[in-house]
C-alpha cells in the first residue's frame, strides 16, 4: 500500500497552484517545551490552507472529455476555496454546494475565486447529498474533500517537503484530522521513507471521529460534532483514510477548545500570524504529548494547516487562551461582608495579576467574589486555593466549570433590594500587576464595598465599577478621598443601566 501512495505523491501535480511552504523553527515554543519544534506553514498557501494541494491534484486527473461538464463539491470551508481556485486555474467550471447557513463572507470568497456557489439545506449533510444529486444529473465530477486517493496524495506532498527540508531525524509529526485526508497522505509517505518517525493525529475532544473509529475498529458516525474547529468538524472518517490511519498512524491525541485557543496564542507569539482553530490543533496536540511523555531534546514538527478565521472569533480565542494554558484560575471565594475584607483578600493574592473581580452584595454576612487570577500552572492554582483555605476563605474552584466560564461570569450582580445608601462610581487606573490592590489600599478600609466589577481586557487602563455604602454626611468625605486618590472617576448612581439591572431597588423603565 505505501509504495502505491509514494508513487502518487511523487507525481502529484500541486505546484502550479500551491507553494512549497517553509518549515519554520518555533523558537519560543521550543524553549517553553524543551524540545526543537518546527511549524510547517500551510497557512501561507494562496487560500490560507493546504486544501488546494489535494483539490488541484484531483482535478488535474479528470479526463479531457469530462472537464467540459465541470466539477462539483460540498463544503463551506477550505476545501471549497481549494476547489474553486484550482478549477479556475485549469479553466474548469466549479459548483460549490454550501448549507444555507454559510456566512456570506465564505460565499463571496468562493465567487471571488471563480466558483459558483449553490446554497442548499441547513447542514453539511444536506449540502453533500444535494451535490451528489446534481453531479448525477449534470455529469459533473464530484471532488471529495478527503476520501479520494488523489486528494490524499496531493496532501501527502506536505510530507515529502518536510522530509526534504529536515534531513536530520524527526521524532514525531503532529497532524490535524478532519476526515483524514491530510494524515492519510502524510502518514503513508513518512512511514515508507522514515518509519521511525511517529505520526500523531490530533482531534478536538468534541469532533473525534478518527479516535472513535480506531477505538471501535470500524468507521463510526458521531451523533454530534463540535463546530469550534470548523475545518475538522467531520462526523465520519473516509473508507480510504481509515484504512491508511489504521496502518500508519501511531496514535490520536484529543484536545479541548481551551487548549486549541492557547495553541493559537502560541503560534501568534512565534510567528505573529493567527491560525484558525483547526490550523492550531497540531500545536495543541504537540504540547499535550510533550507534557504526557515528559520528553525533551526531541525534534517535533506540527503542521499549521490553515488560517481562515473570522476576526470576530478572536475575542473568544483570547478570552479562553489563558484558561487553556492553565494560566488563569477562576475561583468563587467567600469573604466576610464587612469594610476592609476586600482589601485583605486582595493582599493574600500577592502580586499576582487579577484578571477579573466580580462581586455584588447579597446578604449582610458573607459575600461571594468571582475572581480570575493569573497563575503559572496547575500547581500554583492548588497552592493558592490551599493558602486561601488556611486563612479561612472557603473556595469553589470554577476553572473547569463551563457554565461559570460561559455564562455566570457575565451574570454576577443584579439588584440588591434593601441595601441602603449605595453610591456607584466608575474609575480608571493604569493597568499593571498589583494595581487593583494599590487601588483598594488607597481607598482605605473604612468603606463597605457593595458592588465591584473589574475585568482585565488587555487594554492600557483598568476599568472598575464600584458601589460603596455611604450615609448622607459621609458623602463629602468620600468625594474628598476619591479626588485625593488621583484616579479619573465619575459618579454613576443615576445611570439607567445601573438602575435597571443592578440598583438597590428594582425599577422599571419609562
Ligand atoms: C485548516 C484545516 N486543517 C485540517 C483539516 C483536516 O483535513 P482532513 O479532512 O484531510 O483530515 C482541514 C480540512 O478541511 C482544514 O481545513
Amino acid at each position: 500500500m505505501p509504495s502505491h501512495y509514494i508513487e502518487r505523491i511523487l507525481r502529484a501535480r500541486v505546484y502550479d497552484v500551491a507553494k512549497e511552504t517553509p518549515l519554520n523553527l518555533a523558537k519560543q515554543l521550543s524553549e517553553r517545551t524543551g524540545n526543537t519544534v518546527y511549524l510547517k506553514r500551510e497557512d501561507l498557501q494562496p487560500v490560507f490552507s493546504f486544501k488546494l494541494r489535494g483539490a488541484y491534484n484531483r482535478i488535474t486527473q479528470i479526463p479531457v472529455e469530462a472537464r467540459e461538464r465541470g466539477v462539483i463539491t460540498a463544503s463551506a470551508g477550505n476545501h471549497a476555496q481549494g476547489v474553486a481556485l484550482s478549477a479556475h486555474l485549469l479553466g474548469i467550471k466549479a459548483t460549490i454546494v454550501m448549507p444555507k447557513t454559510t456566512p456570506p463572507i465564505k460565499v463571496r470568497s468562493v465567487r471571488r475565486l471563480g466558483g459558483k456557489p449553490v446554497l442548499h439545506g441547513d447542514s453539511y449533510d444536506d449540502a453533500y447529498q444535494h451535490a451528489l444529486t446534481l453531479a448525477g444529473e449534470h455529469g459533473q465530477t464530484f471532488i471529495h474533500p478527503f476520501d479520494d486517493p488523489e486528494v490524499i496524495a496531493g496532501q501527502g506532498t506536505i510530507a515529502a517537503e518536510i522530509l526534504r527540508q529536515h534531513p536530520a531525524p524527526i521524532d514525531a509529526i503532529f497532524v490535524p484530522i478532519g476526515g483524514g485526508g491530510l494524515i492519510g497522505g502524510v502518514a503513508a509517505y513518512v512511514k515508507y521513507v522514515r518509519p521511525e518517525t511517529k505520526i500523531v493525529g490530533v482531534e478536538p475532544e468534541d469532533a473525534a471521529c478518527m479516535h472513535a473509529a480506531l477505538a471501535a475498529g470500524k468507521r463510526v458516525s458521531l451523533q454530534q460534532v463540535g463546530l469550534f474547529a470548523d475545518g475538522v468538524a467531520v462526523r465520519q472518517v473516509g473508507v480510504e483514510t481509515f484504512k491508511l490511519a489504521k496502518l500508519y498512524v501511531d496514535e490520536v491525541i484529543l484536545v479541548s477548545t481551551d487548549e486549541i485557543c492557547a495553541a493559537i496564542k502560541d503560534i501568534f507569539e512565534d510567528t505573529r500570524t493567527i491560525a484558525e482553530p483547526a490550523g492550531a490543533l497540531s500545536v495543541a496536540g504537540l504540547k499535550k504529548y510533550v507534557q504526557r511523555e515528559s520528553c525533551s531534546g526531541k525534534s517535533l514538527v506540527a503542521i499549521e494547516s490553515g488560517a481562515n478565521i473570522n476576526f470576530d472569533r478572536l475575542r473568544h480565542v483570547a478570552e479562553r487562551a489563558e484558561l487553556g494554558e492553565q494560566r488563569e484560575a477562576l475561583l468563587a471565594v467567600e469573604i466576610p461582608e464587612r469594610p476592609g475584607s476586600f482589601h485583605q483578600f486582595c493582599k493574600l493574592l500577592g502580586r499576582r495579576s487579577i484578571t477579573e473581580f466580580n462581586y455584588r452584595y447579597a446578604d449582610s454576612r458573607n459575600a461571594q467574589v468571582f475572581a480570575g487570577i493569573e497563575i503559572a500552572g496547575d500547581e500554583e492554582r492548588k497552592d493558592l486555593i490551599a493558602r486561601l483555605n488556611e486563612h479561612g476563605y472557603p473556595v469553589t474552584d470554577m476553572t473547569d466549570n463551563e457554565v461559570a466560564k460561559l455564562h455566570i461570569r457575565y451574570m454576577v450582580g443584579g439588584h440588591a433590594p434593601g441595601l441602603k445608601n449605595e453610591l456607584l462610581y466608575r474609575f480608571e487606573f493604569p493597568e499593571r500587576p498589583g494595581s487593583l490592590f494599590d487601588f483598594l489600599t488607597r481607598l482605605g478600609r473604612s468603606w463597605n464595598i457593595s458592588l465591584f466589577h473589574y475585568r482585565n481586557h488587555g487594554s492600557a487602563y483598568g476599568r472598575v465599577l464600584m458601589g460603596i455604602q455611604v450615609s448622607g454626611q459621609d458623602k463629602e468625605k468620600l468625594q474628598g478621598l476619591l479626588e485625593k486618590m488621583g484616579y479619573p472617576f465619575a459618579e454613576e448612581t443615576a445611570n439607567p443601566a445601573y438602575q435597571l439591572f443592578a440598583g438597590t431597588d428594582q425599577i422599571t423603565a419609562g
